[in-house]
């Protein structure tokens, strides 16, 4: 295919005018059409208030998904859309044999992202997900470091807060949804901060140490007294995800309302030694000297800082950089995931709900994935 590829982007909210802030930057791209139901959306004035120097010119916008298909000319398309919003026009652009970067999470319910990855499957185009952190320079030379070690235990803390929600794009008040346009605080809208937030964190580690294979949860849903706005994601969650590897991974996160300051860290054990995130370059502390040493290491002899080339570089350009050229070349490989290889990070977080609601049952992926017991968390209600 020649470039530049010809984009369309459907949803025009928070996260795709970073998207269209990153793409407008890159020569091999070219944005051909805007799609968002609210017109309010697609106004010039206001991608430009996102987008320095951003001009529509010969951008088509439409407030119809079927009309910005039908009008052809297009390349891949990216879907920016609240997870709860998918109404098969992903496999839609898949029939039109369009390159797809579908944000996560991909869907509130496992089999309608399976029908999507099928889809994707049996045409063959380009797809991926937009897991840029596999894209951050820290988390590159993470994986670099940890190739060859053999990890036992990994443990994220996230302390955030309900106030740090963006009010979103999305026009949630006319939907059924947030009056406050809070959706990410919303369990029906994001499917609990688990699934739209800790997807991310989940799915860098299994950038650095494979593919999760059981999963077990319990949160502390939040008090009706305490719910505003729609906005009833639990207070806290306690994640374990036990890899295929044998690795353990510890997913704690909170959403606390008035506390306003929010951090967080990871660890990350080899059998080994240990590395340690908090912001800045990342750290490990391991021995290599001889053994037994003839005194005791100090701090010092075991700090060891991770050199992180490019440190600077952004991963939001980078992923769209990686899928641009995938497209063009019809070279996948290129990408750091794809829509399939995703599936795991999108089964295990979903599952996590499904063991919270079964009381912190243990669940086995491949079950999850088939077996009927499940079923009701998989299938997307009809509406
Ligand atoms: N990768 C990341 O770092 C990252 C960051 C933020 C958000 N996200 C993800 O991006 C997605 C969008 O989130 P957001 O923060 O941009 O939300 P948002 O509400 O700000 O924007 C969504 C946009 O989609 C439009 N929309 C809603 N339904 C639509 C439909 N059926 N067809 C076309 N347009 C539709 C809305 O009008 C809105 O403009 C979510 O899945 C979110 O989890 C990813």
């Amino acid at each position: 295919m020649a470039t530049p590829v010809r984009i369309g982007i459907v949803g025009l909210g928070q996260r795709a005018l970073q998207h269209l802030k990153c793409l407008s930057g890159i020569p091999a791209a070219e944005i051909v059409a805007l799609c968002d139901p609210f017109p309010e959306n697609l106004e010039e004035e206001k991608l430009q208030g996102y987008v320095d120097g951003f001009t529509l010119g010969e951008i088509r916008t439409h407030t119809s998904f079927t009309d910005m298909l039908d009008a052809g000319g297009l390349d891949a398309v990216y879907f920016c859309i609240p997870p709860n919003r998918h109404d098969g026009e992903v496999i839609a652009s898949t029939k039109a044999g369009l390159g797809i970067f579908a944000e996560k999470p991909v869907s509130l319910y496992y089999d309608e992202a399976v029908e999507m990855d099928q889809a994707i499957t049996a045409s063959g185009v380009i797809a991926c997900v937009g897991f840029n952190q596999r894209h951050v320079p820290n988390h590159e030379a993470i994986r670099d470091f940890v190739q060859d070690k053999r990890l036992v235990m990994a443990t994220t803390v996230t302390n955030g807060t309900l106030e740090s929600h963006s009010v979103k794009h999305t026009r949630t008040e006319d939907l059924g949804g947030p009056g406050n346009r809070v959706w990410a605080a919303s369990a029906a809208w994001s499917g609990t901060t688990v699934v739209e937030a800790g997807i991310h964190q989940l799915d860098t580690m299994r950038y650095w140490a494979g593919d999760v294979a059981w999963v077990r949860a319990d949160y502390v849903h939040r008090h009706a007294d305490d719910i505003e706005d729609g906005g009833d994601n639990p207070y806290a969650y306690s994640v374990t995800f036990g890899f295929e590897s044998g690795l353990v991974y510890n997913l704690l996160m909170s959403r606390l309302r008035k506390t306003f300051y929010g951090d967080g860290y990871s660890d990350l054990m080899w059998d080994r030694g240990h590395l340690k995130i908090e912001g800045g370059s990342p750290v490990a502390y391991y021995y290599e000297g001889p053994y037994p040493p003839q005194t005791q290491p100090s701090q010092q002899d075991l700090r060891h800082e991770i050199h992180v080339p490019e440190p600077t570089r952004d991963g939001t350009r980078h992923i769209s950089e990686c899928f641009v050229r995938a497209v063009a070349s019809g070279d996948g490989s290129i990408m750091r995931n794809t829509f399939h290889s995703s599936m795991n990070s999108h089964a295990a977080v979903l599952a996590a709900n499904a063991s919270d609601q079964l009381g912190g049952q243990k669940i086995d992926l491949n079950s999850f994935a088939r077996d009927a017991e499940y079923a009701r968390f998989r299938t997307k209600p009809s509406t």
